[in-house]
């Protein structure tokens, strides 16, 4: 509020003024005014970091002048006079973002403005790390399409805090638990098949993975969160329905609000995020809804835990959630779970194009492994080393979330790297600088799963689930993804299923693999992969 107040003195100021238009004063006193609202301007841009960092800065010299926690300041572009540096956050944030402290020569710790937000930046796991798993950044900045869209009440956007910490325990002790994601083996085994008949359809000529694979990962949360089971290759109008639903909430998180960060920019709503979630939110209240009230009626008073739906209406005391808590929670799961499973695998197939060598040394595993007699089975992943490393060796060059999807907040001033970091300030972790620094890995840009294979950088047993920052795709500490297991289950299972059976060839349209990205609320593949197939093995026990 104050910061409003700050940013629209001028036009109170003026209008001040007209009481005076009688007067010759007026003119003068406006001018000096505007000039002065000028310099202000100029001085806090004039700050490393810019305009933000210098309206922090100047605020607080006037309550502490002498403040030797201000002299220390942390490197960073200033960007644009009001603006800062929102630039930087256009297409492809992670490349400008690293590019930018490079040439600040900032990559342990940057800073910039978003507008009237402090962010810091890292391209450095140490300082990732002390981030990460520092309480102070438990929370995340308020996002105004995300509160619109309820993530607010759901783990992602939920402030950090006693509802917040119950959210995790369910997630922890019953959503996520080694238990439920070996009781819904059996739906990720029938998916497969699935998958793997729909693309023997495709036999011998080019086709696009990305429908498929998007499709095989909402029919898979769709049964994990609703209990709810659609054949991948008939259409049904309660998927098609709810996959535009996650679609447009996909691409409503995924834009840079500018009254996010220009607050007097709010009430205008200039790119209609809030008219666009107000007529989302009653279609998921809907539709989730009508389907809470569908397992209440079927429940009986038995707890049945057969879906999400099932766990959260059995939850009692101080765990029960509202209704509207509970839309919240299971829209987010079907919205999380559903982009980045799919992503993530088709950035995996792509690189199993471009890299037929890779293909076949995975395919021989398999071959050992599984053999061509059989379909793969869950259970024989944890024996498919090598193909763990192709997966590891993907995270690695093509994070899903390569700033880690969502930003964490400063809830309390702080010290970074020994910087004073103060409260209220936005903090990210560029990962995909990470995995891709020369000083962090060897030949960081070759594609060499043999690298997770060797003893040699001490990369045997590499942990992705977030112990060690070089490479953390699914984040880390508190914040970290609740989902990371059964995403990585779901991705490894289907992909080497997808591998077993077929062997992966360009397409004859293109002229190869085409890596560029797109940076969404996940980073894609800017030109959907094409590919074609060709058999491996004769009997095909799914059929
Ligand atoms: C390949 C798959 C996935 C990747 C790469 C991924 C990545 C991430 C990342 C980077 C974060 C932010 C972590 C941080 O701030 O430290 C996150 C958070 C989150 N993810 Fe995932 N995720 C995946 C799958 C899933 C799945 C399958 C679900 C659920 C069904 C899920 C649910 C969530 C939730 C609820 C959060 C917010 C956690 C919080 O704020 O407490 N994710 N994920």
């Amino acid at each position: 509020m104050g910061k409003e107040v700050e940013s629209l003195w001028l036009f109170a100021f003026i209008s001040k003024c007209q009481a005076f238009t009688e007067a010759s004063i007026a003119w003068p006193i406006l001018v000096m005014g505007v000039l002065a609202w000028l310099a202000m301007t100029l001085v806090f841009w004039a700050h490393p970091g810019g305009p933000a960092w210098g309206r922090h800065s100047w605020r607080n010299g006037k309550s502490s002048a002498s403040s030797a926690l201000a002299e220390k300041q942390i490197p960073g572009p200033r960007g644009f006079p009001l603006f800062g540096s929102m630039q930087l956050m256009a297409s492809l944030a992670h490349h400008r973002i690293a590019a930018a402290a490079k040439a600040c020569r900032a990559m342990r710790l940057m800073a910039f403005s978003l507008g009237e937000t402090r962010v810091i930046v890292t391209c450095n796991p140490d300082v990732a790390k002390e981030i990460l798993h520092s309480s102070v950044f438990s929370d995340r900045p308020v996002k105004e399409s995300a509160y619109s869209l309820m993530f607010n009440r759901a783990i992602g956007f939920a402030p950090y805090g006693a509802y917040w910490r119950t959210l995790r325990r369910i997630a922890n002790t019953h959503l996520f638990s080694p238990k439920q994601i070996k009781a819904s083996e059996a739906q990720r085994c029938e998916i497969a098949a699935q998958m793997v008949a729909m693309f023997g359809d495709q036999h011998g000529k080019s086709f696009r993975a990305r429908e498929i694979f998007k499709r095989a990962s909402l029919n898979n949360m769709m049964c994990s969160v609703f209990g709810s089971k659609y054949r991948l290759d008939t259409s049904n109008s309660e998927v098609e329905e709810l996959q535009r639903m996650v679609g447009e909430g996909y691409e409503l998180l995924g834009l840079l609000n500018w009254s996010d960060h220009l607050p007097w920019l709010a009430d205008f709503d200039a790119q209609k995020i809030r008219f666009r979630c107000s007529k989302l939110v009653p279609k998921v209240n809907r539709f989730v809804g009508g389907i809470i009230a569908q397992h209440r009626d079927d429940r009986n008073g038995e707890n049945n835990y057969r879906d999400f739906v099932d766990v959260l209406l059995s939850l009692q005391g101080p765990e029960r959630l509202s209704d509207t808590d509970m839309i919240a929670v299971l829209w987010e799961m079907i919205f999380r779970g559903t982009d980045t499973v799919a992503v993530l695998m088709e950035w995996i197939l792509a690189r199993m194009v471009l890299h037929p060598d890779v293909q076949s040394k995975v395919q021989e595993e398999l071959d050992n492994v599984v053999g061509r007699s059989r379909h793969v089975a869950e259970a024989d992943v944890a024996a498919l080393v090598y193909l763990m490393a192709v997966v590891k060796e993907v995270l690695r060059l093509h994070p899903p979330g390569p700033l880690l999807s969502w930003a964490r907040l400063a809830i309390n001033d702080t010290m970074i790297d020994g910087y004073h970091v103060p409260k209220g300030t936005m903090a990210m972790v560029n990962m995909w600088a990470i995995a891709r620094d020369p000083y962090v890995w060897e030949d960081p840009s070759e594609f060499m799963p043999e690298r997770f294979m060797s003893n040699k950088e001490g990369l045997v047993d590499f942990s992705v689930l977030g112990s060690d920052l070089r490479l953390a795709p699914f984040g880390s500490g508190k914040r970290s993804c609740p989902g990371k297991s059964l995403g990585l289950t779901t991705v490894s299972f289907w992909v080497a299923s997808l591998l077993h059976e077929y062997e992966w060839l360009p397409s004859d349209q293109t002229t190869g693999v085409d890596l560029s990205e797109v940076l969404r609320l996940s980073c894609e593949m800017a030109n959907p992969l094409t590919a074609k197939l060709r058999p491996r093995r004769r009997t095909r026990l799914y059929d």
